[in-house]
């Protein structure tokens, strides 16, 4: 078997406090029986530490030092440090976020993918007894839309200063991540069947179902590439429902009925915004795994990190919890385990162990490091 090589980057807040118990996890889950080889190498930066330091979050080189592992484990970024220092909450963005989003440009991890499927025992805080059948795939296009910072400031700090901020959305960006949210429904839908929870979409009741989240009436051009493209794409997947929802009665929809959803695709903008108000439905940030990967070129490393930001109120107090951090590391797993059959079943056996240590103890406060315990003693 293969052994793979992970960066590991704690980064700041309770980064390194969850990401311990994810190291933990999987020294625990490369056992000689297993045969699952993973080699993780640690990495300070990109953080405040490390700026604090050397006045830089990451080292000139740091993307071509990670340019050789398999996938990078990332905890959080950011560290706005005391509320009544904001020189250094504004520098705390600036200082460890760039290369957050750099990493996710540089090795092309165009693709963000952040289930929602709450789990028995999880948070629950929508009242109606539904939301524990919430089950939806959000894929955040990852590579371009509102985030590819061009524009910039006229006249500054002036009365007459006048901010550009541009949105890109480019053809090939939009085919690849609308193309890949039909695939994956097609996945779930054969998933479900094969566990006998087969749900239907449409007066047609299809198997599984896409929906493209726009902004179309405001904002057209964009908006009406995207839908025309989904439509077209949508013909080569006719056993695939589609859905079109404008983002924000989809938040609306997301409260009021968020079951009806299956597959969401969402630009990068309006996926980060929904894939937030997700996390709740998912059980809080304290559950919500996520994934910036590239599904069509493996050879450059992707990424895995929580939905989670590093919660500097709760830092270095071992009380976060590391659920949403072990359920990415299983997804990291489920990454590898497309080429390598051991760690797919690492996945599982590190997601069911999650999963009943949250069944168990439900939201119930305990420290960081009882929760890890628990969950690799019963690994
Ligand atoms: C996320 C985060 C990042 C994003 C921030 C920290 C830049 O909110 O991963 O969702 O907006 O992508
Ligand atoms: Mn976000």
């Amino acid at each position: 078997a293969k052994t793979w090589r992970v960066a590991v980057l704690p980064g700041d807040g309770i980064g390194p406090e969850v990401v311990a118990q994810a190291t933990r996890a999987l020294d625990a889950l490369c056992d000689k029986q297993s045969g699952l080889a993973i080699e993780c190498t640690t990495f300070d930066w990109p953080s405040h530490a490390w700026h604090e330091q050397h006045g830089e979050s990451a080292p000139a080189d740091y993307l071509d030092q990670l340019a050789d592992f398999d996938a990078i484990l990332l905890g959080a970024l950011g560290d706005p440090g005391p509320a009544s220092n904001p020189e250094r909450y504004l520098l705390s963005d600036a200082v460890s976020l760039a290369p957050l989003l750099q990493i996710r440009k540089h090795f092309d991890q165009w693709c963000c993918e952040r289930p929602c499927r709450p789990l028995p025992g999880a948070p629950q805080y929508l009242a109606d007894a539904r939301a524990k059948d919430i089950d939806m795939l959000v894929i955040r296009e990852n590579s371009e839309g509102e985030y590819v910072n061009q524009g910039g400031r006229l006249a500054p700090g002036t009365v007459n200063e006048v901010a550009t901020q541009v949105a890109l959305f480019t053809h090939r960006a939009t085919d690849r991540i609308i193309r890949h949210a039909f695939k994956q429904a097609r996945v779930r839908a054969d998933e479900r069947k094969a566990e006998g929870r087969e749900r239907q979409f449409g007066p047609d009741k299809k198997a599984s179902q896409v929906c493209v989240v726009t902004k179309r009436n405001a904002q057209q051009f964009w908006g009406d590439m995207y839908t025309e493209m989904f439509a077209e794409i949508a013909k080569d997947f006719p056993d695939v429902a589609t859905h079109h929802e404008l983002v924000d009665a989809a938040c609306m929809k997301f409260v009021s009925h968020p079951w009806a959803f299956d597959v969401v695709v969402a630009s990068n903008l309006h996926g980060d915004i929904l894939t937030d108000l997700a996390a709740v439905l998912n059980g809080g940030m304290g559950v919500s795994p996520s994934c910036n990967v590239n599904p069509t070129d493996r050879s450059r490393p992707p990424m895995f990190e929580p939905t989670h930001g590093s919660a500097p109120d709760i830092a270095g107090q071992n009380l976060a919890g590391p659920a949403a951090m072990l359920l990415t590391t299983a997804m990291m797993l489920d990454w590898m385990g497309v080429e390598d059959d051991v760690a797919a079943t690492a996945a599982a056996r590190l997601r069911d162990a999650v999963s009943a240590d949250l069944l168990e103890h439900g939201s119930e406060r305990r420290n960081t490091d009882a929760i890890g315990d628990a969950i690799i003693g019963a690994l």
